[in-house]
Formats: structure tokens, C-alpha cells, sequence
């Protein structure tokens, strides 16, 4: 991932107030900017005009960015064909994960796919031999293939003699009725308990303890402060937290900031790219991309923290909050790459009781 100087910082700032001032021709400050970073800068620049409400003037940022867009990295493509969709505005289509649907799609594309694996892999290899029956806790678990394939996976490694209780955290009833299938029917015999709500709803009332809590691409649903309260209720019922996350800069940055949005445009375009170049019925594409993935960008660009949909966060601020909350008790046993690029990286981490 790239980040911006200090000095970048500012003149995108100053830029952005200017093109909602003054209505330059886009790619009017193209030679000031960093080469490789114009496309990201045309984003950003369009972005703030649609979000100001000068969203025809933000297409026209858009389509210039689009000419120069290569490596994969095509955010303002993308958000050009959204907006062209939704009449020029910056709206959040519908929140997503009412609808399990689109999620399904994406996880089953083969680059998230695959990176899914190796996160199986990495915490089996990571975790230590239980000897007895396995609690379990997921949070924000979604459908739960994910849940279902890591029990499966540390059962078959002889990580644990089997699986006793489940507990699954999922704010949308269909994922949690969805995920309550799945893993009943992978696990017969195992008692599954559901708790339909988001875990800022449940963490003061666990009440009892569990081998592992896993999060995997859900526990960014929060700011860091309340990342930080619902870890430490957490903690005392937990011996073992493994996490599945996207290395993004897109928790402390304010709204409107040029950092949010070259963190945006890096890690989710990557992300598109994966749902796009999968050879899928484009409508499933497209409805993948919009209610999921534009959802959550549309948020991160029009909503302060606290009411926006997603909290990323780089892993070394993981790292920090981990440390800070779990530590002195608990020490990191795994961080591992799932999936790399110059761009985005989707990684494990475990942190386990000493
Ligand atoms: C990207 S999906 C990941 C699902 C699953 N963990 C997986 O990786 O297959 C994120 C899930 O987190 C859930 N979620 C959203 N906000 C949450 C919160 N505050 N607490 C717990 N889960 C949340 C969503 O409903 C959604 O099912």
C-alpha cells in the first residue's frame, strides 16, 4: 500500500477545495502530482465533487482517471460505472449483507478463494494441540462456510480430538440462519448456539469460555475505540483470537481526506478486480460489486467515522490494539501474508494466552 507525504497531503487538500471552487478542466494538476498516483488523485478529486454534490463534474474527474489506470487498479472504471447506474450519485445502494448473495459470490472468486485457504492453513499451523473437544466462537460470521471449513480443517490436522460448541455472532438474520445451517450440517452433533446481533450487542454477556475466537473480514465493522472496549470484554473468555483482514488505512483517516481515499482506491480496486476478472454472468458481477463492495465504498467517502460501514485498518495498527488490549497475557503466534501485492494484502493473525 502507498501513502501520501505530509506535503501530498496538503496540496490534495488544497486541490480538492479548488476543484469544488473553481471548476478546473481535469488533469488541470496532473503535473504536480506523483505520475503514478494520478489516477488515485482523479479519484479522490471526484469522489469529494459527488460527494459535495457535483457528481457530472465528478464523472468528468472519473473518466479522465480511467486513461490512465493500469496494473489491475481500475477504481475510477469502476466507480465511474456505479455512478453512471445511479444517476451521478454517491449513494449507498442497500446495506449490505441483508442479502448473503453477493458475499457467497465474492468469497467463492479464486483469488479470495485461494487467500481463504491459506488463512485456513495459517492459523491450523499456527494454533497448538487442544486435548479436548473444541469451544469455538466466530465473530461477524457470515454464512458459514468459513466457520465450517476451519473446524473441519483443525479436526482433520489433529489439532483438536473434535468440536463441542459453536457460537456463532451475526448481525444478518439470513447469514445467521444461513451460517446455523451450514455448520449444523458440517458438524452434526455439535451444539451450535446463534447470537443475532452485532458483537458491540453481546460482548458484556458472553459468560462463558472458549478455545479460539475467530473474526475473519468483520471485526473492521467498528471504529478503533469500540474495536478496542469489545476486545477487552472479550479477553477474559478467550484463550486464542484469530483474524482474517485486509491491510487498509481506512479506520482513523477522516472523511474527505486524501489518505482515506487513496486507501480506498488501492485495496478496493484490487478487490474489484478479483469479483471482475472472474469469469462469472456480468449481472452477478455487477450486483456483487454494487450492493457489497460500492456499499461499503460509498460509506467510507460520504460518512464521518462513527456512522460509516467499515473501519480496515493496517496491520500494524492491529498489532497495536492487540498489544495494547490482549497483552501482557497474550502474545502474537502467527502473522502471515494471504495474499500480497504492491497494493493490498489480505492477512492472519493469532494471538494466543500464555
Ligand atoms: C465480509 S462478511 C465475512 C463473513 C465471514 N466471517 C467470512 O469471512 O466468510 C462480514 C460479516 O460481518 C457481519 N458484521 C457486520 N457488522 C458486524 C458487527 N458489528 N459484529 C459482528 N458481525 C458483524 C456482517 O453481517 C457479515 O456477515
Amino acid at each position: 500500500m502507498l501513502f501520501l507525504s505530509t506535503a501530498e497531503r496538503r496540496q490534495w487538500e488544497r486541490y480538492a477545495e479548488e476543484a469544488l471552487r473553481e471548476s478546473p478542466e481535469p488533469g488541470y494538476w496532473d503535473s504536480a502530482i506523483r505520475k503514478n498516483l494520478i489516477p488515485a488523485f482523479h479519484f479522490y478529486i471526484a469522489t469529494f465533487l459527488a460527494a459535495h454534490g457535483e457528481g457530472e463534474r465528478g464523472i468528468g474527474w472519473l473518466e479522465s482517471g480511467t486513461l490512465a489506470e493500469e496494473e489491475g487498479l481500475f477504481g475510477c472504471g469502476f466507480l465511474l460505472g456505479f455512478l453512471r447506474r445511479h444517476g451521478g450519485r454517491l449513494i449507498v445502494p442497500v446495506a449490505p449483507f441483508q442479502d448473503p448473495r453477493p458475499f457467497i459470490h465474492f468469497a467463492g472468486v479464486p483469488a479470495m478463494k485461494t487467500a481463504r485457504q491459506q488463512f485456513v492453513r495459517q492459523c491450523t499451523h499456527s494454533l497448538p494441540v487442544f486435548d479436548r473437544p473444541l469451544r469455538f466462537m466466530d465473530i461477524g460470521c457470515g454464512d458459514g462456510a468459513l466457520t465450517a471449513a476451519v473446524l473441519n480443517h483443525l479436526v482433520e490436522a489433529g489439532k483438536a480430538p473434535g468440536i463441542s460448541e459453536v457460537l456463532l455472532i451475526e448481525p444478518s438474520p439470513a447469514m445467521a440462519d444461513l451460517a446455523e445451517e451450514t455448520v449444523r450440517s458440517a458438524l452434526p452433533g455439535v451444539d451450535v448456539m446463534v447470537r443475532n446481533s452485532r458483537i458491540q450487542d453481546c460482548s458484556s454477556t458472553i459468560g462463558n469460555s472458549f478455545d479460539i475466537a475467530m473474526s475473519s473480514l468483520a471485526y473492521h465493522h467498528m471504529p478503533l475505540e469500540q474495536k478496542r472496549v469489545n476486545l477487552s470484554r472479550l479477553k477474559p473468555w478467550i484463550d486464542h483470537l484469530v483474524l482474517f483482514e485486509m491491510d487498509a488505512n481506512n479506520d482513523t483517516p477522516d472523511l474527505y481526506t486524501p489518505d482515506l481515499a487513496l486507501s480506498v482506491y488501492q485495496s478496493y480496486s484490487r478487490i474489484i478486480d478479483f469479483i471482475f476478472t472472474h469469469d462469472a454472468p456480468v449481472d452477478l458481477a455487477i450486483d456483487c460489486v454494487d450492493s457489497f463492495m460500492m456499499a461499503e465504498i460509498v460509506s467510507l467517502l460520504t460518512e464521518p467515522r462513527g456512522k460509516r460501514l467499515d473501519y480496515h485498518m493496517l496491520r500494524g495498527q492491529w498489532h497495536a490494539l492487540f498489544s495494547e488490549v490482549l497483552g501482557p497475557e497474550f502474545s502474537c503466534r502467527c502473522d502471515s501474508s494471504a495474499y500480497a501485492d504492491e497494493y493490498m494484502t489480505l492477512f492472519t493473525l493469532h494471538y494466543g494466552r500464555d
